[in-house]
């Protein structure tokens, strides 16, 4: 593996076009040491995911190029369906089960759109409270929830994208801490914690935080905390661990729960299954 890569990956390496012989590729995400592509081959539609190292405003991310091995270690701990991952060039990859339908965020889009007399489903809310309660119970949480990351099927709700997943035993060739998430959705715990000693633990409660955060801001389009879209990263953590909360204007009955879901305090939020309970 080596350093940080100038250009994005555009090409799919060998290993996966050897192992796969995709008769189609679709390129679906192409960012911040993450290339992501749909593939199509004998087998069926994959998800293929390349890592490699990212030069951001804090440094070189050496994380990102051991997320997808990581991801993959813990997809075949977790689901039936087997997932490949290994090493390339620049870092690491996965193919996984292509997972079908519009995300949360898209699925909801026509409730932020101004004057919308649309009302997000509350039967939406619960298959992704129960796809997150299904984690949890088996004693995972998955660390970086936020609305793209529900994947609205016609049979079921997959939460994708468990790089930063924490449950079980990952092995240390391709492990990292965890120095938070996308802060939109991070709890004021995580936040002040990455703050102060530049990682954190996330716990299932952190995750019903996001879960509040991801139905208010795809309910509404706006974000849990106030800060500038344009904010430094630590300024924007300080407005989360400062509080600067913003009323919940969710409408019908969701608004209580989602307010109950980013209280402040990790031990006044509900737990995912009062969560699923209250939306059933
Ligand atoms: N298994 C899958 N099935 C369907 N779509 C997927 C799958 N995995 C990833 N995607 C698509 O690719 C996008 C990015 O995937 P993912 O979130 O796993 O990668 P990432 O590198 O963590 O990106 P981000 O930084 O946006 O979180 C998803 O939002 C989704 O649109
Ligand atoms: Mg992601």
């Amino acid at each position: 593996m080596k350093g940080a890569r100038p250009l994005p990956a555009k090409e799919l390496p060998i290993v996966i076009l050897d192992g796969f012989a995709p008769t189609s590729q679709r390129l679906v995400l192409d960012r911040r040491g993450s290339t992501v592509w749909e593939i199509e081959s004998e087998r069926g539609k994959y998800a293929a995911k390349l890592g490699y190292a990212n030069e951001s405003s804090e440094g070189i991310q050496p994380w990102t190029a051991l997320a997808p091995a990581r991801e993959g270690h813990i997809l075949n701990m977790l689901n039936e369906e087997p997932t490949a991952f290994g090493e390339w060039e620049e870092g690491t990859w996965n193919v996984q089960p292509w997972r079908e339908g519009p995300s949360l965020w898209q699925l909801w889009e026509g409730c932020r759109v101004p004057g919308s007399r649309m009302e997000p489903h509350q039967s939406v809310a619960l298959a992704c409270a129960e796809v997150i309660a299904e984690l949890h119970g088996k004693g995972w949480t998955h660390s970086d929830i936020q609305p793209a990351h529900f994947v609205v099927g016609p049979e079921r709700t997959h939460l994708i994208d468990l790089a930063l997943a924490r449950g079980g035993r990952v092995s240390a060739g391709f492990d990292f801490p965890f120095r938070g998430c996308l802060v939109h959705y991070e709890a004021p715990e995580i936040s002040r914690s990455v703050l102060e000693t530049g990682w954190a633990e996330p716990t299932q409660a952190s995750d019903v935080y996001a879960f509040g955060a991801s139905l208010l801001i795809s309910a509404t389009g706006v974000r849990a905390v106030e800060y500038p879209d344009d904010a430094p990263r630590p300024v924007q953590r300080q407005a989360i661990v400062d509080g600067r909360h913003r009323d919940v204007t969710v409408s019908g009955p969701m608004r209580s729960l989602v307010r109950e879901m980013l209280r402040y305090d990790p031990k006044d939020r509900p737990t995912i299954y009062e969560v699923g309970k209250a939306l059933s």
